[in-house]
This record gives structure tokens, C-alpha cells and sequence, in this order.
């Protein structure tokens, strides 16, 4: 194993002999450090960091405003790019698939559809057509667009085994009789979150009656954690970081025949983590319904991409040819699909700082959102801390007649990535933005941790709505 030696520009690479291609691991997305590859790929990605490491030298992160700003951009030029989606996924995304989502939250205690805001002051100032923001902060009182899918797979999981126990199919309008209670007090179903998916499937678990059993890693503050005991679920600190609470609630889950409802997918585990992604459908439709006219761009943040994925999904079966540009935004201190993106195939990026956008921290793609935004996806874009902490404080402050929004560290990152391609031409051009735009964006969540909202926006959620 041979290091190159170091070229100028700082990138170093690793020779390892007879390494696939498929086994490149550790691609670092702020300074390459070290990409274990084979001598063809190492050609391949020098060049690719030779010219990435111009484009940072001309970039500027340190404010929104700033009209010389360059985000990390990445048009995709996957060989997949615009292949029609698998049938698998174009039925788990596809509208009869909303419809069942629909009709299921219809026997969900506090389901309103949330609301679509009109950005149209920040329009005019950015020189877009129009933003459209769907605000999830408030939906099922659960703080973020994730109430929709975990609590959704749980309930589907439970009225399957029901359907084998029982010998005939059983319907979500069956869910409260006694019948299936028995059933379900005798599931148990786990997952290592952040916060945001923990909190849906506890909430599923206990609208269900069945038990949940909720991983979390180091990092989760003990306040998303209170969230989330709160359902009844029995909670789990996990030592280390999230990929270590995954392998933990999987470790667990097998030994005790729990069910792991997961938000990610990996080889061999893909049915959950698709039906957490169908729930998804049912904000997209409400958001369908609203819209004036079809949007040219969507700009949606992702962690392990399954919002990213089912947003572009549905969007491409419902606008065929016709689908608007997608984006995909990350945190700079965690972008896996960037990485991707860079590499061609979905990889695992290493470790950096933990980033504020606490619910993007995700360091490896999930599966079946990597083949869905190979496709569907135009381009991927990183932010950083500051743009996310901007744009929270611009959706809390809003000028003309927009309305005040609280937005939560993630919640705000898609925004944030179109108001930093808008600051530069560059990206401008690549994507096509001009003043015929018309964009659509998700707030994914609210003010999750309140005193981290407070902390950096200066104003607690209710002060901020009081000026709506
Ligand atoms: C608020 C919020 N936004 C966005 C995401 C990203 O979703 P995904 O991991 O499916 O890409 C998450 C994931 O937990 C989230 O909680």
C-alpha cells in the first residue's frame, strides 16, 4: 500500500492493490484526505479533486447575502440519470400508494393537512417566480414531516400480522378492536433515530398498542430524547455516534424478535424503510392540491435521502418529462450523497464535525434512495452551518407580507440551498434558475429543541408566530 505523494493541492490517496471499485469507503467531503481505490479509480478521482479543490478555492460560505457565495455543486452525471424508476418504487411512490397513506391518516388523532406558504416578498428579493414552502412543523403535533412515515409502517405492520393471525385481509378501520390490540400488544418495534423518525414510530406504537423500543446515540439532546419517551417507549443511549445506535437497535432487535422499523435501507432491507418513504407521499399531494402551477425546481435537504427520494419519486410519476430540476441540499459536514454523487455509487463517508443540522448527520446513503436520485435527482449541493442558522432567522423574520415560520435546524436547509445557488451565477446557470422560477421547498421541521431554536434565532417559536 503505497500513499501517492502528496500533490499540491492537498489531496492524498491511497493505493490499495486489488480493491474494487465497489469498496471504496472513506471519501472525506470538506478535505480529502484518503479514498481507498484501485489504481483506475485513483486516476479518476485526482482529477475530479484537482478540479473540485479550484471551485473551493473560489468559495465563499460565510454569508447568504453575499453575492459572490459558490456552494458546493455537483450537476449529476450518473449514467442512470432520467432511467425510468424500478417498478418497485414507482408503486411504493406512486399515487394509489398516497391514497392509501391518505385514507390512513384519516384515523389518526390530530391529522390536518399543514399548510403551503407563499415566500412571495422573498421571491421578488431573490428574482424567483415564486417560493413555496411546505410547513411541516406543526403536523400530527409531532414537530416534523417524519410523523407521516414511521408511524405509518408501524400501523401497516401491525394490520399485516393481524391479517395472517385473523386469515383474511384486516383494515386500518379495524385498528382499535379488540381483536387487533391483542395482536399488536405483542409487537414490538425498534429503530435507531435521531429524534424526529423515533418520535413517529413511538407515537405509531402507542396509537397501535404495541411496544417500541428507541436507539439513540451520544449526540441526542436530552430533550429530543423526553420527546420521545413521552409515547411510552422504552429508550436506549447508545455509546458513539448514529451508525453505532443502528447497529445496536439491529443487534437488539434480532436477539429479542423485535421488528426494526428503520428509515434507512440497506442490502437485503428494503420493505420498511420503502413504506417509512410512502408515508411520505400523502405531504405531497397536499402540497399538489395547493400549488398554483407546477413547480420548476425542487430543492429538498436530505440525510440519508429516503424525503429527498420519495419527493423526486413522486414528482417524476407525476410529472413525467415535465418533473421540475431537483437538488438535493446537505450539510457540507455530512454530505453522503454528494459523496455519491462524486463517485458514481453510494458510499460511506467518514466521520467530521457534528453539524447544527442534527437531522441531516448522516454519513451513508440509504439504498433505495440512492437508486431513485441517481435517476431522478439533477444535481447535489452541500450548505453549511451558517446558511442553515441564516435561514432559520430569515423564516422567523420575514420582510413585506411573507409569514413568520419556525423552521428547525434541518427544517430550513432546502431554503437555505436555493437562496445559495441564487447567490451565485455559476450555480445559477447550471440549474437554470431565473426569474421565471418557480420553487418548492418542505420546512421539515419546527422547533424541535426549543432551546437550540432559541439560542440561534434569539426568540422562542411563540414570540416568532406572535408576529405572524
Ligand atoms: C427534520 C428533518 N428533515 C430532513 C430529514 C432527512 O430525511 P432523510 O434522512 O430521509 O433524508 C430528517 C430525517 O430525520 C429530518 O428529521
Amino acid at each position: 500500500m503505497d500513499p501517492l505523494p502528496d500533490d499540491p493541492l492537498g489531496c492524498r490517496i491511497v493505493l490499495l492493490e486489488d480493491v474494487e471499485y465497489r469498496e471504496v469507503e472513506a471519501i472525506q467531503a470538506s478535505s480529502i484526505n484518503a479514498a481507498h481505490v484501485t489504481p483506475k479509480l485513483a486516476k479518476m478521482l485526482r482529477a475530479m479533486w484537482l478540479n473540485r479543490a479550484n471551485f473551493e478555492g473560489r468559495a465563499d460560505y460565510s454569508s447568504v447575502n453575499s453575492p459572490k457565495d459558490n456552494p458546493m455543486l455537483l450537476m449529476n452525471t450518473h449514467a442512470d440519470l432520467n432511467r425510468p424508476l424500478d417498478r418497485s418504487d414507482a408503486e411504493m411512490l406512486g399515487l394509489e400508494a398516497a391514497r392509501t397513506v391518505e385514507r390512513f391518516l384519516t384515523f389518526r388523532p390530530n391529522h390536518t393537512p399543514t399548510p403551503l406558504r407563499a415566500l412571495t416578498q422573498l421571491a421578488s428579493e431573490v428574482g424567483v417566480a415564486a417560493i413555496h414552502v411546505k410547513d411541516e412543523s406543526q403536523r400530527l403535533g409531532l414537530g416534523s414531516f417524519k410523523a407521516l412515515g414511521g408511524s405509518y409502517a408501524v400501523i401497516r405492520l401491525v394490520l399485516e400480522q393481524a391479517s395472517r393471525e385473523l386469515g383474511r385481509e384486516v383494515d386500518v378501520s379495524e385498528l382499535q378492536t379488540p381483536a387487533v390490540r391483542q395482536i399488536a400488544e405483542r409487537i414490538t418495534v425498534g429503530c435507531a433515530t435521531d429524534g424526529n423518525h423515533g418520535k413517529s414510530v413511538a407515537a405509531g406504537a402507542t396509537l397501535v398498542g404495541a411496544r417500541a423500543a428507541i436507539f439513540v446515540h451520544s449526540g441526542v439532546t436530552d430533550e429530543r430524547v423526553a420527546a420521545i419517551a413521552q409515547f411510552g417507549a422504552e429508550m436506549i443511549r447508545v455509546k458513539g455516534t448514529y451508525d453505532d445506535s443502528v447497529a445496536e437497535a439491529e443487534r437488539v432487535c434480532q436477539e429479542h424478535g423485535w421488528i426494526v422499523v428503520s428509515d434507512t435501507s440497506w442490502p437485503g432491507y428494503e420493505r420498511i424503510p420503502g413504506l417509512v418513504m410512502q408515508g411520505y407521499t400523502a405531504m405531497l399531494q397536499e402540497a399538489l392540491q395547493e400549488l398554483p402551477a407546477a413547480p420548476t425546481h425542487v430543492f429538498m435537504q436530505a440525510g440519508v435521502g429516503g424525503l429527498a427520494a420519495a419527493v423526486a419519486g413522486h414528482f417524476d410519476i407525476v410529472y413525467g418529462a415535465k418533473r421540475p430540476t431537483f437538488i438535493v441540499v446537505e450539510p457540507d459536514r455530512a454530505a453522503c450523497l454528494y459523496e455519491s454523487g462524486v463517485v458514481g455509487r453510494p458510499v460511506k463517508i467518514e466521520h467530521g464535525e457534528p453539524t447544527i443540522m442534527a437531522m441531516l448527520e448522516c454519513y451513508e446513503p440509504s439504498l433505495v434512495a440512492w437508486r431513485i436520485l441517481s435517476r431522478k435527482a439533477d444535481a447535489f449541493m452541500t450548505v453549511s452551518e451558517e446558511n442553515a442558522a441564516d435561514t432559520m432567522r430569515q423564516l422567523a423574520n420575514p420582510q413585506g407580507g411573507d409569514p413568520a415560520i419556525v423552521a428547525g435546524e434541518s427544517g430550513g436547509a432546502g431554503l437555505a440551498g436555493l437562496l445559495q445557488a441564487l447567490a451565485s451565477n455559476e450555480a445559477r446557470a447550471k440549474l437554470g434558475l431565473d426569474a421565471s422560477s418557480r420553487v418548492f421547498v418542505i420546512n421539515t421541521e419546527g422547533a424541535t429543541d426549543r432551546a437550540r431554536y432559541e439560542a440561534i434565532v434569539g426568540r422562542s417559536p411563540a414570540e416568532v408566530l406572535g408576529s405572524r
